[in-house]
């Protein structure tokens, strides 16, 4: 992901990489020194003991940029001039397990043809830096975020890789897991060895009597794998929190030295070349009392703290917020307070990948365009990924609210899609399975990949069409690439990767049905993406098309507001695209496996009259009641705004 040819040139570059750095990192560290204090001082009080604490955060970035490589830089330099680089439509993301996609960080390299075949220009892999022995929550419980995993390469090997992304204009994304550590981290080893100050870097309780009172209100993440929030650690000799499995021990970020030590290994991986840090688990980082511990105004905090710092170390790095969240928690993530704050400039759509799916299983768009029209707008500084499937499962954040102003129920909606998703409804083509169902409060998740939640897995063994199952793959994505945000591929979707069950085999993943969509990159059956007829190619092939039809399509950075359009046929989800710099582009899906109808002027009211693309393989008629889209269309208008005009 470079800054585009928009706005830099190589004069422009030269020019740049000779400038005073020194100069640079004093009018940034004064920039963002007031944002730092404020977020700061709420966490850990004002006085001396702040300054003492600021004092140390700035000198680790000092010597952070001092470390700093010069291509690094010079990065910098280019996306200071250009603060909205990464709202371009041009950027594509992918999404990978770097053992599941090259073997090793090697591996990975070698296969980066791939990724520009396909033309993406951002690149998440995922458990790369040195995760616990056994099990590890794919790659969640790190013992050393110094090191790479053993098992994938060297520090070098990565340092290798991220040089290599940079040249062909790819962004690399790695995981902060910053809530928790392993734990066998150092940190949890030597508090277990009687260290008092590291015992501070956990929350640790001699008795149950807190846990008890946390526990009143305090929801369940993993409540099969892992029921309850504490574990009993024999040699503390005391309760440990531990929000997600029993080995991932949650830190104490009411204690600075936590947040300091943080910012150490966040500083080391910016300058290993990551571009973009994912916040794993971010709106659990604070504790309070008779709440569900998620999204408490400290988590933002923190994220806004850490954002002062990276704009100071490393400006050409971005934090994406991963918060899987209800739809009213998520947009603070993106700096939307009561007033606009700088926290995250990106942060996951969950509720659009949700709505998506639930659209698709009752092939009724109502619902979706009630949700997305209950968001708040986007603050304009920050960008969504949009993303349909992930390595994690799916939770049915259908709200009860969005439920009832269309007359049903809530819960019963979730447990309908819960049960649709793994094959258990009437009609349904999906062929996933439950994650940590808990019974209790009636929550069912589900695990599987896009192909066999898409019904293309049940439709290679006869058991639903195949046409219909690809487009409804392609439409999901399609949705994904025009709502805008940066669209994120999950590997193996462009190639409908089916379930692997393989994952039963091993104990320490049997337990966990998330890894039955962790498939590994088959490279004799990717093969098949170039012979026509395969399922395999037309995938590709369509998932390519949408990719070119976004990156053409400046309507679609960020930075402009997405409206949305409704219709009285049931199936269809109408959105418009309006950019201040660069016009419309307005979008009409049908969400249903029959024909679906919208007024014949529905796009031209705005002159969109000449649909650019139809995707997926289904076609727009003109019908009597208006144009006619077949099962799964996506049509896709465009403004045909000259842009030399004013
Ligand atoms: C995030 C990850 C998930 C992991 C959890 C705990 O949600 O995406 O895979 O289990 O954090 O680290």
């Amino acid at each position: 992901m470079t800054t585009d040819g928009r706005t830099a040139t190589a004069a422009a570059r030269a020019a740049l990489t000779g400038s005073p750095e020194p100069a640079r990192l004093e009018a940034r560290i004064d920039r963002w020194l007031p944002a730092l204090r404020a977020a700061l001082t709420p966490l850990y009080g004002e006085g001396a003991s702040l300054d003492t604490l600021v004092a140390r955060l700035i000198g680790q970035v000092r010597a952070a940029v001092a470390a700093r490589p010069d291509a690094l830089l010079v990065l910098d330099a280019q996306r200071e001039v250009d603060p909205d680089w990464f709202h371009s439509s041009r950027h594509v993301g992918y999404v990978a397990y770097a053992e599941l996609f090259g073997g090793t960080l090697t591996g990975v390299e070698e296969r980066l043809d791939y990724l520009d075949e396909l033309d993406v220009d951002y690149l998440h892999l995922m458990k790369v830096l040195r995760p616990r022995e056994g099990a590890n929550d794919g790659g969640y419980a790190i013992v050393d975020y110094g090191d790479v995993d053993p098992a994938l390469g060297t520090r070098a090997d990565l340092q290798h890789l991220a040089d290599s992304l940079h040249r062909r204009g790819i962004s690399l994304c790695l995981d902060l897991v910053i809530n928790h550590t392993a734990r066998e981290h150092h940190w949890a080893e030597a508090a277990r060895q009687g260290s008092a100050r590291h015992r501070e870097f956990y929350l640790v309780f001699p008795d149950r009597e807190l846990p008890d009172r946390y526990e009143a209100s305090l929801p369940e993440v993993f409540p099969e794998m892992a029921p309850g929030n504490f574990t009993w650690e024999p040699e503390l000799d005391a309760w440990v929190w531990t929000t997600f499995n029993t080995y991932q021990w949650d830190l104490n970020y009411a204690n600075p030295d936590v947040f300091a030590e943080m910012l150490d290994v966040i500083l080391d991986l910016v300058n290993v070349g990551v571009d973009v840090l994912r916040l794993d688990a971010i709106a659990f980082t604070w504790k309070r009392m008779g709440t569900n511990c998620q999204n408490q105004p400290e988590a933002h905090l923190i994220a806004q703290a850490y954002r002062a710092l990276v704009a100071m170390a490393a400006p050409a790095v971005l934090l994406k917020a991963e918060a899987i969240v209800a739809p009213s928690d998520l947009l603070p993530y993106l700096g939307a307070h009561r007033l606009l704050r700088d926290e995250c400039q990106l942060a996951y759509h969950n509720q659009l990948m949700v709505m998506i799916w639930a659209a698709l299983a009752t092939g009724d768009a109502r619902l979706m365009t009630e949700a997305m029209a209950a968001l708040p707008a986007t603050p304009p500084t920050a960008s969504w990924v949009t993303y349909l499937r992930c390595h994690d499962d799916i939770g049915w954040a259908v709200s009860d609210g969005d439920a009832a102003r269309l007359g049903i129920s809530g819960p019963a909606h979730r447990a309908y899609l819960a049960a649709f998703y793994r094959g258990a409804a009437d009609g349904s083509w999906a062929r996933g399975a439950a994650f940590s169902s808990n019974p209790e409060v009636g929550d069912e998740r589900t695990s599987g990949t896009a192909a066999a939640l898409a019904g293309i897995s049940a439709a290679r063994v006869g058991e639903a069409d195949l046409e219909l199952s690809v487009r409804r793959l392609l439409l999901g994505y399609g949705i994904v690439m025009g709502f805008g945000g940066i669209p994120l591929i999950y590997m193996g979707d462009e190639l409908a990767l089916d379930n692997d069950e393989s994952y039963l085999a091993d104990p320490d993943q049997a337990e966990d049905s998330r890894w039955m969509h962790r498939p590994r990159l088959d490279w004799e059956l990717a093969d098949r993406r170039h012979e026509p007829g395969t399922i395999e190619h037309d995938v590709f092939a369509g998932m390519r098309e949408l990719i070119r039809a976004r990156r053409a399509q400046p309507a679609l950075d960020t930075g402009g507001q997405t409206f949305l359009h409704r219709y009285d046929d049931p199936a269809v989800f109408a959105w418009e695209r309006r950019h201040p710099r660069h016009g419309r582009s307005f979008f009409i899906a049908n969400l249903s496996d029959r024909l679906a109808t919208v007024p014949a002027a529905a796009p031209s009211w705005a002159g969109l009259d000449v649909p650019d693309v139809v995707f997926g393989g289904g076609s727009v008629g003109n019908g009597v009641g208006g144009l006619e889209l077949d099962p799964y269309a996506l049509v896709w208008f465009t403004d045909r705004l000259d842009t030399t005009e004013n």
